[in-house]
């Protein structure tokens, strides 16, 4: 059954209970709706209002999550990460069958999206870090809306969720919102993948340190209602391994030939153990593959965020393969290298999947944080010039009148590009989609656009136009000098 006609048929369920009043506002208009969820709700769900969607009214919204009274509110709120050892937020979960239904998470019809690769992994993959403070606020969190994204995702086939213990409260919400979902979509339906070994901003709030895996594993699947988890990822490996390279920003390129050995990526210096940092993530390493003999892990990962991390990522992929029990790690994760401004995964694909013979790769942050939009998060690294060209970037999309201006033609590029490096792919009009693109999802309306897009590429609707408006972009960057360029990370040690 496709998954808008399993859709219809839960619609016509819920008609037939009374929230036709719920129905009828949210038809009503979405974006007024959710700016009434978002002003704060007026119905909350506490213990003495067990069903508050039987006392809602057409100008009422509810407040899915109740956050327990043990717990400092502000501490919650403020706090990006959540302590291992601090107390958590317990969240209550609706009954399913009574989650209010609206039109606006109707799938669209269209192309089914593509489940591919070593581990049937979805074409797209829910980036949930927007479940946290760094993109929403708790009015939002607190809100349906969380569920109401994830609902729309799974309805599309969008079957694979990331999340990490250092995105703040992302795991409760996911886990909260999925558990409610249960009838719907059972845990075999779709895949989790949490990551572990990051709790701050810094190096030190990194904890690589075995016990510290564990315990964090062990609260993921709690947090997640599960009892396994189909990926973990050791988190920014990049902080805790050695710096094996001759520069800190820049464009890394260069370590795939003439300065391989400046990185430690020449034939025979594989299984070279650099320092400290190395071993820190060798023995992580061997803590999650204890955790998958217990059947906790399905497959182990790394990740690398958006300061130098390739090159390191390289490294310590052909270090684990190279020393016993000479296993491949499973899944890599690269944030930021596959995308309109800096494309350096792109060069790395071949050598990942050839020599450290990582099964699955993924790439992350199609909008590089946030930098490839009108609005460049206040906190992105990226210096002036570079917030200039995309200034620039965004008037020449405009000017070119594509319609969603530069983040479509950034999603597209990133849909697009990157699996025309597939092992399978032959050109560019057949892609292998062998590697899932990771994008954050915040409400209903962004995975439609998201899935939209992904259509269009896939169908190459429009393709010398999208062609044309990306080389463009490009260009710009390329005249500012920052194209391929990655920064170093603010917070490494001097
Ligand atoms: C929370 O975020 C929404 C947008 O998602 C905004 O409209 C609302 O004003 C914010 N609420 C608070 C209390 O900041
Ligand atoms: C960037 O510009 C230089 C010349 O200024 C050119 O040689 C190079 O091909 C350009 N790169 C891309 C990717 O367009």
């Amino acid at each position: 059954m496709s998954p808008t006609r399993g859709f219809m048929k839960h619609w016509f369920a819920i008609e037939a209970i009374p929230l036709y009043a719920i129905i009828g506002f949210a038809m009503g208009g979405g974006a007024w709706y959710l700016t009434r969820l978002a002003r704060g709700p007026n119905v909350v769900w506490t213990n003495n209002n067990r069903e508050p969607w039987n006392t809602i009214k057409p100008d009422q919204s509810t407040k899915l999550i109740n956050v327990n009274d043990k717990l400092e509110k502000s501490a919650f709120r403020l706090d990006m990460v959540i302590p291992l050892d601090s107390p958590q937020p317990t969240f209550v979960i609706p009954p399913s069958a009574n989650i209010l239904d609206t039109l606006e998470e109707i799938p669209e019809e269209g192309l089914s999206l593509t489940v591919t690769g070593a581990f049937r992994l979805p074409a797209l993959i829910f980036g949930g870090g927007s479940f946290s403070h760094q993109y929403n606020n708790d009015s939002h969190l607190e809100s349906l809306i969380p569920l109401r994204t994830v609902r729309t995702a799974l309805r599309y086939g969008i079957t694979a969720f990331d999340t990490s213990a250092y995105y703040g409260p992302s795991e409760i919400v996911l886990g909260t919102v999925l558990k409610g979902l249960e009838p719907e979509f059972p845990r075999s339906s779709y895949q989790l993948m949490t990551k572990c070994g990051r709790y701050g901003a810094d190096r030190e709030a990194f904890d690589y340190s075995p016990k510290t895996i564990r315990r964090s594993v062990e609260r993921s699947l709690a947090r997640l209602n599960t009892n396994y988890l189909d990926v973990v990822y050791l988190h920014d490996i990049e902080f805790v391994a050695e710096e094996i390279m001759p520069k800190r920003t820049g464009d890394h390129v260069s370590a795939l030939d003439a300065d391989s050995k400046l990185y430690g990526l020449a034939e025979g210096q594989e299984a070279n153990i650099w320092g400290d940092g190395d071993q820190r993530v060798l023995d992580a390493y061997t803590e999650l593959r204890k955790m998958k003999s217990e059947g906790l892990i399905k497959y182990i990962g790394i990740t690398g965020m958006f300061c130098y991390p390739l090159p390191t990522l390289l490294r310590i992929a052909l270090l684990i393969l190279h020393i016993p029990p000479f296993e491949a790690v499973d899944i890599l994760l690269s944030y930021s290298h596959s995308n309109l401004q800096n494309s350096a995964f792109h060069a790395f694909i071949a050598p990942l999947r050839a020599r450290a013979h990582i099964a699955q790769l993924v790439v992350a942050s199609p909008l590089n944080m946030g930098l490839l939009t009108p609005c460049i998060p206040a906190w992105h690294p990226a210096p002036a010039p570079l917030r200039a060209a995309v200034g620039a970037a965004v008037d020449a999309c405009a000017a070119a009148g594509w319609p969603g201006g530069l983040p479509d033609v950034a999603l597209g590029y990133a849909m697009r590009k990157v699996n025309q490096f597939g092992i399978r792919a032959q050109d560019e009009h057949e892609a292998a989609e062998d590697v899932p693109v990771l994008v954050g999802l915040s409400v209903p309306e962004e995975v439609h656009k998201s899935v939209k897009i992904w259509r269009e590429v896939r169908q190459n609707m429009d393709l010398s136009k999208r062609q044309e408006i990306e080389q463009k972009v490009i260009n710009i960057f390329n005249e500012s000098g920052y194209l391929g360029w990655s920064w170093a990370s603010p917070t490494v040690k001097p």
